[in-house]
Order: structure tokens, then sequence, then C-alpha cells
């Protein structure tokens, strides 16, 4: 009973098989998932806005993701946890890379760390894959960037900036990643990097043709209040818990309560 490894990643490919990915953040839900068979589950920056209730992941800082990162690690025992690195954390250096990584390995228990961008991170991969860390890149809708790139909108449209995402992504396979997340691109482009590609893509509203695909967990379960057009729900959870919520509520001030099953003699 190991963990998933960056191996097993790579040899997924080489079979054409296809895997998904969620967000964790907590013990509970990361538990949930490592039974359920996810075989990576991604601490993201996301955490900014689904966990700490902002509206972008730029004020996450790393203090804020390592005990996330440290819960996940310890609630799954088959998952390969990626810890992604979060804005400011990174991009000045391949020194301050491999600070904030090992980081999320030592204290935070990762397997594996995500960092955002193609050719203006390739030295930063390098060196983390020089020093031991898998990384997972990202490409296309790089949310960190979301002051230069004008808005969360896709990418990679057109033929100038379709090929500017492959040569990113070639560029970050060259510098070592072992896989890479397509963000918000058409879904031809994603199909087109992903056979140009021998690690593994996966996609986020990049259509069905990338070897694996992910969402924020909470998207998925039907618990964020607003979702991306490319989100699709497998479970209303507001609605299971604003239910829940409300009966608890409503038998508390009704008495019924704790009835005698559920209280001490
Ligand atoms: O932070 C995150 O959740 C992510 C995934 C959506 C890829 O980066
Ligand atoms: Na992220």
């Amino acid at each position: 009973n190991r963990r998933v490894t960056v191996r097993d990643i790579l040899s997924a490919k080489e079979r054409g098989e296809r895997w998904p990915m969620l967000t964790a953040y907590d013990a509970l839900t990361a538990r949930v998932f490592d039974e359920a068979g996810i075989p990576v589950l991604l601490v993201g920056d996301s955490a900014a806005m689904v966990v700490y209730g902002y509206d972008s992941t730029l004020p996450v800082t790393v203090e804020d993701l390592l005990p996330l990162t440290a819960a996940v690690a310890r609630a799954t025992r088959r998952a390969m946890v990626v810890a992604d690195l979060p804005f400011g954390s990174y991009q000045g250096s391949p020194e301050q890379a491999l600070a904030a990584a090992a980081r999320f390995m030592k204290e935070g228990h990762a397997q594996a760390v995500k960092l955002e961008g193609g050719h203006r991170v390739a030295a930063h991969v390098e060196a983390l894959v020089a020093a031991g860390v898998p990384v997972m890149g990202h490409v296309g809708l790089t949310p960190q960037s979301v002051n230069t790139l004008g808005g969360y909108r896709v990418q990679g449209r057109g033929e100038e900036a379709g090929a500017a995402l492959l040569a990113d992504a070639k560029e970050l396979e060259r510098a070592g990643a072992f896989a890479v997340v397509l963000e918000c691109v058409p879904a031809d482009l994603a199909a087109h990097v992903t056979a140009q590609l021998s690690i593994p893509t996966i996609g986020i509203g990049a259509g069905p043709g990338t070897d694996a695909q992910v969402l924020v967990w909470q998207d998925m379960a039907g618990l964020s209040p607003r979702t991306a057009k490319f989100v699709k729900t497998y479970a209303d959870l507001n609605d299971t818990l604003t239910g829940a919520a409300k009966s608890f509520a409503d038998e508390v001030v009704n008495g019924a309560f704790p009835d005698a099953a559920h209280s001490y003699s």
C-alpha cells in the first residue's frame, strides 16, 4: 500500500490511461478522496477562495497553505499530494522556489509541488528537479497572473497564442516537469499539446483531449456559489448542507433535539 509516484503517472501516459485529480485542503475530505481512489490530490492555492474567502489566489501565503498540506498528507495513504506554490513564493529566483518547495516537502509532507508559468519558470523547474522535487507545471490561464492577463479568460486562442502555449508546455517538459496543467484553453489546442508531450497533461476547462482532468472539489460537489462553464457538479452539497443546518436549527428551537437517544442517563 504505497503512494502513487511520478513513475506511476508517467507510465499511465504510456499506457494511454486517463486519470482524475481533485483539490483537497483538509483531513476529512482528503481521506474521502483517497479512499475513493483519486490518485493525485492538489492542495491548490485556490484555498485562497474556498478556504480563506479571498476573491483571488494572490493573497494566500506559504504559512496559510502549509498546515492544509500537512493535514492532507496525514489523512491520506495512497494519493500523491501536490502542493501549489503560492504567488510570490517562487517567482523571484530558482533559489527562492527551492526554499518554498522544501518547506512544503519537509513541513507539509507533500510529494510534489506545482507552480505557474512556462518559459519564465523553466530555470526554477530545473533547480527543483535537480534537488529531487517533482514539479507539476501550469500554463494557459494562470490565476496568479490575473492582473497581467486582464481577467479570467480563455487562453491560447489563435495561431500565435496557441504556438506560444505549446512552446511553454514543451519548455516545462524539457526542464523536467512530470506533468502540466492546461487551464482554460480551447479543446483542440489542449489535445494538440497533449499529443506533442511525453508527460501527461491535466486539463481544467481544456476539453476531453488531455491525459487527466482536475476540478476544485467544492465546484465538483456543488458547494461553490458560482462556477465556470467548464465545471460539472456531481453532487449538490450546498442543498444537502443547507438542509442539515436548517433541520438542526429547527429541532433545537422546537426541542426535538436532543432526545433521549442522544442524551446520557
Ligand atoms: O489552485 C488550484 O485549485 C489549481 C487547480 C485548479 C489546477 O491550481
Ligand atoms: Na492553483
